[in-house]
């Protein structure tokens, strides 16, 4: 269903990843984690609901796609690199919900590894990191929002990551309180900028989205 609201970011241009990366070790095996993609397409919806531009860089999810938003599939961390980062300077607004891989697998055999002995060790080489070159390389004028998810020092460790990434905003959640994170439809939020900390109450993922959404428009 569609909702009216009002248009406070029409004209803007917001651009969101969300979804799990995949990173191949062979051609039938892959790593990845349990992103389900809900809370950035929650966001993306919203934006979208705004009437902002939006384009939505998203990892392979089986959640419904949102419309009137242009959407840009990736696979591996890497890819994700290039289309964000290509369209990252004509962007008003960027929104990292997704989570990318910190480390892929440093050799990709292009035929299926065969098994072989009792253990088996695999080689891992750490991405880039997407938000910080972001951070970096932010324009006049842009404003940068990155997620953090942590199962301790939550509220430290996201302070930190807003400063070393030169970010105006993160969105922490501990992933170890119930009805946070993934899977589930609804997630309990910490929004931090440099002026303060807000926790939100559980509620569903649409309705933290709108709040994101709020604190990314100034209201
Ligand atoms: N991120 C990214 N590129 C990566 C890894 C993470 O852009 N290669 C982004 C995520 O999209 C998210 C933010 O960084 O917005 C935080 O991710 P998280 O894994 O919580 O933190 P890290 O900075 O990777 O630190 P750590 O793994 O030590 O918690």
């Amino acid at each position: 269903k569609e909702i009216a609201c009002e248009k406070d970011m029409k004209g803007l241009r917001v651009l969101v990843t969300a979804g799990p990366t995949m990173e191949a070790m062979d051609p039938v095996r892959y790593i990845t984690n349990h992103s389900t993609g809900k809370m950035g397409y929650a966001i993306a919806r919203n934006c979208m609901l705004r009437g902002a531009d939006v384009t939505l860089v998203t990892g392979q999810t089986s959640i419904e796609k949102p419309r009137f938003v242009n959407i840009v599939p990736i696979e591996s961390a890497r890819e994700m690199f290039e289309e964000v980062t290509g369209r990252a300077p004509e962007q008003d607004i960027i929104i990292k919900a997704a989570a990318v891989a910190d480390y892929r697998p440093q050799t990709v055999s292009d035929e299926k590894v065969k098994k072989s002995g009792d253990h088996m060790t695999l080689e891992l080489e750490k991405t880039d990191d997407i938000l910080k070159y972001l951070g970096e390389h932010k324009k006049e004028g842009q404003f940068l929002c990155g997620f953090s998810m942590e199962t301790e020092h939550m509220l430290e460790n996201s302070r930190a990551k807003l400063k070393k990434k030169n970010l105006d905003m993160i969105v922490a959640n501990n992933l170890k309180v119930p009805g946070a994170g993934f899977g589930v439809d609804t997630n309990v939020v910490t929004i931090i900028t440099a002026q303060g900390v807000t926790e939100l109450p559980l509620q569903s993922k649409d309705a933290v989205a709108g709040h994101i959404a709020d604190a990314i428009a100034g209201k």
